[in-house]
């Protein structure tokens, strides 16, 4: 089942890169210090998010930093959904302190900023005008040093090649990227991990389970992509209630981190689907948590696109650890979709209505998600009846033939 592809992703040209060198352990982030210098950086911008900082998750950072000699400044004002004007605020400060690296501690908004810093620190003009949009500018120059310390287990940004970065003034969110704005190298130390309060640890969870399932069915898959996204679904789906239900379990830790990097190198080297059109497109107008909001959406979704690639959502019922032996491909397909609605009721994922996002706003959302590049891999074709479906379906107002 799983070597079912589509030709459209035997078309074009693929590639598969990792400019990341990626590290990893219990522990491992006391080697921060000497990886820095080994890459020539003694000065350094950390940047984080005010909660993580207070919270004092940043101190075993500092103090391999400190170990090492390597002096840093701290910038720690990210807020969620990262705008253009923070960018230029960070900066401002690594220059003007004169730093030569970038170390990002938190969740994607974190290791987007550190990312977009990174490309104001060494391009003319802000970070919008290097949108990934036709008639912006490409990337001419690599960022300088920049080393991810993920401490949720989410987004994946410590390997992938993105930056998602919020336009106010568009109400929009929009991506920079390729090869040139990777980080250098990431350090994934679960034990950075522990201190995720158990909503933060279930939205985050589930958005890796959602780039893994969204990369894997969409159009374009390349068996590169598809080799992590299973392992990454096998991991998450197997810890996922582990590390909601007890955040020190250090071996359900290491195996969401794990598969958060996984799915990261899937969706981010190619792309994901539905899901992250919407919740990208509807980012940008309310201010909702990625995670919370993908995770919101992930059963309506899949629900929608299992008919797309029955073979495809037949595999990934196998790596959520169903037993689909007896099962026929459309029986094991929709099984999956059921895993999944099952999972974000266990988790007490709230619903998109709890997480402020009204439900008359249908039309304005369908027609923001379907100028969203991912719209184009989906494994189901979409219309905007069928973003309309799937907004209905989030909001209860059509019954699900599944649940
Ligand atoms: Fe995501």
């Amino acid at each position: 089942m799983s070597l079912n592809m589509k030709v459209e992703s035997m078309l074009g040209y693929h590639t598969f890169e990792v400019p990341t060198a990626i590290k990893h352990g219990i522990g491992a982030i006391k080697n921060l210090g000497e990886e820095l210098k080994a890459y020539g950086s003694d000065k350094v911008l950390l940047v984080t998010d005010p909660g993580i900082y207070n919270a004092g998750v940043t101190k075993p950072v500092e103090d391999s930093l400190k170990n090492s000699g390597v002096d840093y400044v701290v910038f720690n004002k990210v807020e969620p959904n990262p705008p253009v004007r923070l960018i230029g605020e960070g900066a401002k400060v690594y220059e003007q302190e004169g730093c030569n690296g970038l170390v990002a501690v938190g969740g994607g908004s974190s290791m987007d900023t550190a990312k977009a810093i990174g490309v104001e620190a060494t391009h003319e003009g802000t970070v919008l005008d290097y949108e990934a949009a036709e008639g912006k500018k490409e990337l001419e120059h690599r960022i300088p040093t920049l080393a991810t310390i993920p401490t949720t287990a989410g987004t994946g940004s410590e390997v992938t090649q993105w930056a998602v970065i919020t336009d106010e003034e568009r109400e929009i969110k929009f991506n920079t990227g390729g090869p040139l704005i990777a980080a250098h190298l990431t350090i994934i130390d679960p034990e950075l991990h522990v201190s995720m309060p158990p909503h933060v640890t279930a939205m985050t969870g589930v958005d890796v389970i959602s780039h893994a399932v969204e990369c894997y069915t969409m159009k374009f898959a390349q068996p590169v992509t598809d080799a992590v996204a299973l392992l990454a679904m096998e991991y998450a789906a197997k810890y996922i209630r582990r590390a909601y239900a007890d955040g020190t379990d250090l071996e359900a830790r290491y195996g969401m981190a794990q598969g958060a990097m996984l799915a990261g190198l899937s969706y981010g080297s190619e792309s994901a689907g539905a899901a992250h059109a919407m919740s990208q497109t509807l980012g940008g107008i309310i201010p909702v948590a990625h995670g919370q909001c993908v995770a919101a959406m992930m059963g309506p979704v899949m629900e929608f696109n299992w008919k797309g690639a029955p073979e495809r959502f037949a595999r990934v019922a196998q790596a959520f650890g169903i037993d689909t032996t007896q099962m026929t491909t459309e029986e094991a397909a929709k099984a999956a979709v059921k895993w999944m609605y099952d999972l974000v009721e266990d988790l007490d994922i709230p619903t998109l209505q709890e997480q402020g996002v009204p439900t008359d706003m249908t039309e304005r959302l369908v027609d923001v998600a379907m100028e969203d590049p991912q719209t184009v891999g989906n494994p189901r074709d979409l219309s905007k009846a069928g973003y309309e479906w799937i907004y209905k379906r989030c909001f209860n107002q059509v019954p699900s033939a599944i649940v």
